[in-house]
């Protein structure tokens, strides 16, 4: 019988590398997209080394169409029996000021490119009986902060579309989630020009493991949950954030980034 294959995007580092360990160290035989093409290989040879895995690499820019065809190409007539739409960057600047080009790479890689994919995973998975589809959305979703506009309204889509999905697939056996998860050190924070020096806790911002974020995510799936939220600092604080009036909470985030990030943040 042939291997379950689990299909991880954005796995060279952060989350999706962790997801990528965890599902080798289950067995499974995985693709793995990504762009930086020497981190990936090493990864990709690293999961066949430490689990015997059977990897296949493919580099895709999924900011565009021909990049998201390849992966549906390459895994087609293949069993995927889970999909990891992981891949994603990060923005820090003003909309206004903000190159609109960046900005729809950004919506594309989070909107379009997981639409396209679980649209071409589905059928299999149906057939199956079986299956499950993690969305990594993000906190942002619920604390909303300045220069992040279309990195939270494209993680919100995302949130809101595993939800609808989870409404359509109800008993099919194919399992949707969406994770959010707050601050975790990979690289995402230093290519939007975070030094490492200050991805450290302070106060009520903390720091997560990406492996930790899985861990919590694979929980939360078996306990059939839709939504993750993984640490439950970030519960505590999403919660909290939430219940003051909206008003109060635009104000308090503009003097909040104000005071942390520097009157350039807003
Ligand atoms: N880190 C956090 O604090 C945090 C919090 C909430 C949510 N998230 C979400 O978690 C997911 C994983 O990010 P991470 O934190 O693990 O960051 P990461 O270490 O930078 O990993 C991001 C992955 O996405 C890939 N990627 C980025 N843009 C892409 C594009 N246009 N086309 C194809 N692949 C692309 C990267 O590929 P290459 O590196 O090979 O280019 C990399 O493999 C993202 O969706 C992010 O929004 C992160």
């Amino acid at each position: 019988m042939k291997n379950k294959t689990a299909v991880i995007t954005g796995a060279t580092s952060g989350i999706g590398a962790a997801f990528a360990c965890e599902f080798a160290r289950q067995g499974y035989d995985l693709v793995i997209t990504g762009r930086r093409k020497e981190k990936i290989e090493a990864m990709a040879e690293r999961l066949r080394q430490e689990y015997g895995a059977d990897v296949d690499v493919i580099m895709a820019e999924l900011s565009e169409m021909e990049g998201v065809q390849n992966v549906i190409d390459n895994i087609k007539g293949r069993q995927i029996e889970i999909l990891v739409n992981n891949a994603g960057f990060g923005a820090n600047s003003l909309y206004q000021i903000s190159d609109l080009a960046v900005m729809e790479q950004l919506a594309k890689v989070n909107v379009l490119a997981p639409m396209e994919l679980i649209h071409a995973v589905l059928p299999g998975m149906l057939e199956y009986g079986k299956g499950t589809v993690i969305n990594i959305s993000s906190e942002s979703v619920y604390m909303i902060v300045p220069k992040n506009a279309v990195y939270s309204g494209a993680k919100a889509f995302l949130k809101s579309f595993t939800e609808g999905l989870y409404l359509d697939l109800m008993g099919t056996g194919v399992r949707v989630m969406a994770v959010c998860p707050g601050l975790t050190h990979t690289d995402f924070h230093e290519k939007i020009g975070m030094d490492k020096s200050r991805q450290t806790d302070r106060g009520q911002i903390k720091w997560m493991a990406p492996e930790k974020v899985v861990e919590i995510a694979l929980k939360d799936l078996e306990r059939g949950k839709v939504i993750c939220i993984p640490g439950s600092h970030t519960k505590m604080l999403t919660h909290l954030l939430n219940l003051i009036p909206r008003k109060s909470y635009y104000q308090f985030m503009y003097n909040f980034s104000r005071k942390n990030f520097g009157k350039k943040a807003v």
